[in-house]
C-alpha cells in the first residue's frame, strides 16, 4: 500500500545481484569442496535455488548474507518440475550437473509471463560439447557418459543464462571451448570470475568471445557477488519519478551507463559522488525513446520501471522491447492509474505527463511490480498493489528500503 506524491530523499544501499547469485550457486555443484559466496541477496528466487541445491544433495548453509555450499556428493542430478515451475533459472543446474556427473534431468520450464523463454540454446551448446539430449515426460535428459569434449560453439542469439550454462559445462570439458556471440552482461563476468577462483581457465568473459581451456577438476573458493544493477536502477528511477534527491550506494556505476544516459537525456541530474554510488536529482522531465538491448544496451529488466517514469515526462516516448515478446503487462495496469500508453506489437507509445492517481493494481511479474511501485510513488492518493509476492523474488525488503528515503509505503497482509 503506497501513498504517493512525496519526493524521496536520502541514501539507499543495494544488495548483491540476484542474477549473478543464481548461476554462482549453480556453479558450486561443479566441485565437491566448499564454496563460500558473499553478498547473496536474501530474496525468494535465491531461496528456491538453495532448495534445489539441497534436493540435488548439496549442504547449504546460510549466515549473515553469505551462503556456503558443499556438494560433496550428488544424490539426485535433477531439477524437479515443482522447483522449475516457480523459477526458470533452475535450468542453470543443467550444465554443471552434466559436467560433474555425466547426466542430468531437468524439467522443461513451461510458459512465462514475459515471453516463451525456451532453453533450446542451452541444449544446443551442451550437445556441441558432446552431451546427448532427449526429452521425456516433460523433462530434458542430458547424458555424457564419457565426459564432455571442448568445442567451438556460436549462439544463434544472445542468451544470458545460456552463456552461463554452457560456460559452466565447458570448464571441466576436455580441451578448448570457444563460445561466440556470448552474452556480455556483468553477471556473466562475475560467474567467470568465481569459476576462475575455483580453478577454471576462462578468458574473454564480458566480450562476445569466451575462451575456456578445460581443467580436470575444480576446487573450493570464496567469492563476493557484484551489486544488483537492476535494483540500483529501480531506485534511481524512484528518485527521478518523485522529483527527489536520492543517492544509491554500494552499486557499480559502470554497469548502469545505458540507464544513466537515458535519465540524463530525460533531464535528470546524475552524478557519481564516489566510485560506488550514484546520486540523482530531478525536477521537470522530458520524454525520451528507449529500446531494450543486450548489455551494454538498455536492460530489458529496467524497461517497465522506465515506462513508469515516461508517464511523468513531457512529450511522447516510444519504448521498444526487443528481448522478450510479451513484456508489457505493466502498461495496462499503469493505464488503470491514469497513464496514456498505446501498445503496438513490440512498442509502447507513452504520452506524458499524465496525472497518476492511486488505484488497485495487480503485479504480473517481478519488474512489472517494481514499475507499479514507482508509479504509485508518483501518484496522487493511495495505490494498493496485489500479488506483490512477485517483487519479493528479486528485491530484498523493498518497502523498508524505500521507507528509509521517505516513501509512505507499507505491506499489508
Ligand atoms: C536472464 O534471463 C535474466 N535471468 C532475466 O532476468 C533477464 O530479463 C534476461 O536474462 C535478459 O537480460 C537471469 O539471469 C536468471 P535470455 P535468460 O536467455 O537468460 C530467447 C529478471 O527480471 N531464448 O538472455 O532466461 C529468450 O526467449 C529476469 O530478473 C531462446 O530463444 O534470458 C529471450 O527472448 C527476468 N532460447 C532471449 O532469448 C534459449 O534457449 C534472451 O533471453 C534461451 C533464450
Amino acid at each position: 500500500m503506497i501513498r504517493g506524491g512525496k519526493p524521496l530523499e536520502g541514501e539507499i544501499a543495494v544488495g548483491g545481484a540476484k542474477n549473478s547469485a543464481l548461476p554462482s550457486l549453480a556453479a558450486c555443484l561443479l566441485t565437491s569442496e566448499r564454496v563460500a559466496l558473499g553478498r547473496i541477496p536474501p530474496v525468494r528466487d535465491i531461496a528456491t535455488m538453495q532448495k534445489l541445491l539441497a534436493h540435488i544433495g548439496a549442504r547449504v548453509t546460510v549466515a549473515d548474507g553469505s551462503v556456503t555450499v558443499e556438494a560433496a556428493k550428488i544424490k539426485r542430478p535433477e531439477a524437479p518440475y515443482d522447483l522449475v515451475k516457480t523459477m526458470r533459472a533452475s535450468s542453470l543446474v543443467l550444465g554443471p550437473l552434466v559436467a560433474r556427473c555425466g547426466r542430468a534431468r531437468v524439467s522443461l520450464p513451461g510458459g512465462c509471463a514475459i515471453g516463451a523463454r525456451p532453453i533450446n540454446l542451452h541444449l544446443a551448446g551442451l550437445e556441441r560439447l558432446g552431451a546427448q539430449v532427449s526429452q521425456d515426460r516433460g523433462y530434458i535428459e542430458a547424458v555424457a557418459p564419457n565426459g564432455l569434449e571442448g568445442a567451438p560453439f556460436t549462439f544463434d542469439r544472445i542468451s544470458v543464462t545460456g552463456t552461463e550454462d554452457v560456460m559452466m559445462a565447458a570448464v571441466v570439458a576436455r580441451g578448448e571451448t570457444i563460445i561466440e556471440n556470448a552474452a556480455r552482461e556483468p553477471e556473466v563476468v562475475d560467474v567467470a570470475a568465481l569459476l576462475n577462483k575455483m580453478g577454471a581457465s576462462i578468458e574473454g568473459a564480458g566480450t562476445s568471445t569466451i575462451r575456456i581451456e578445460g581443467v580436470e577438476k575444480l576446487h573450493g573458493a570464496e567469492h563476493s557477488i557484484i551489486p544488483d544493477r537492476i535494483e540500483a536502477g529501480t531506485f534511481l528511477v524512484a528518485g527521478a519519478i518523485t522529483h527527489g534527491d536520492v543517492t544509491v550506494t554500494r552499486c557499480a556505476p559502470d554497469h548502469l551507463r545505458a540507464l544513466v544516459e537515458k535519465l540524463t537525456q530525460a533531464g535528470a541530474h546524475v552524478t557519481e559522488p564516489s566510485p560506488d554510488s550514484l546520486r540523482i536529482r530531478a525536477r521537470k522531465l522530458k520524454s525520451v525513446d528507449v529500446k531494450t538491448e543486450e548489455h551494454p544496451g538498455f536492460a530489458t529488466d529496467l524497461q517497465a520501471q522506465f515506462m513508469a517514469l515516461m508517464t511523468q515526462s513531457e512529450g511522447i516516448s516510444i519504448i521498444t522491447e526487443t528481448i522478450f515478446e510479451n513484456r508489457f503487462m505493466h502498461a495496462l495496469e499503469l493505464a488503470r492509474m491514469g497513464a496514456n500508453i498505446r501498445l503496438d506489437g513490440r512498442q509502447a507509445i507513452v504520452a506524458g505527463a499524465t496525472r497518476l492517481s492511486g488505484a488497485q493494481v495487480i503485479a504480473s511479474d517481478l519488474r512489472a511490480s517494481a514499475s507499479l511501485v514507482l508509479a504509485a510513488l508518483a501518484a496522487k492518493g493511495e495505490t494498493v498493489i496485489d500479488r506483490v509476492y512477485h517483487i519479493d523474488r528479486g528485491y530484498e525488503k523493498i518497502e523498508a528500503k524505500l521507507k528509509g528515503v521517505g516513501a509512505r509505503i507499507r505491506r499489508v497482509k
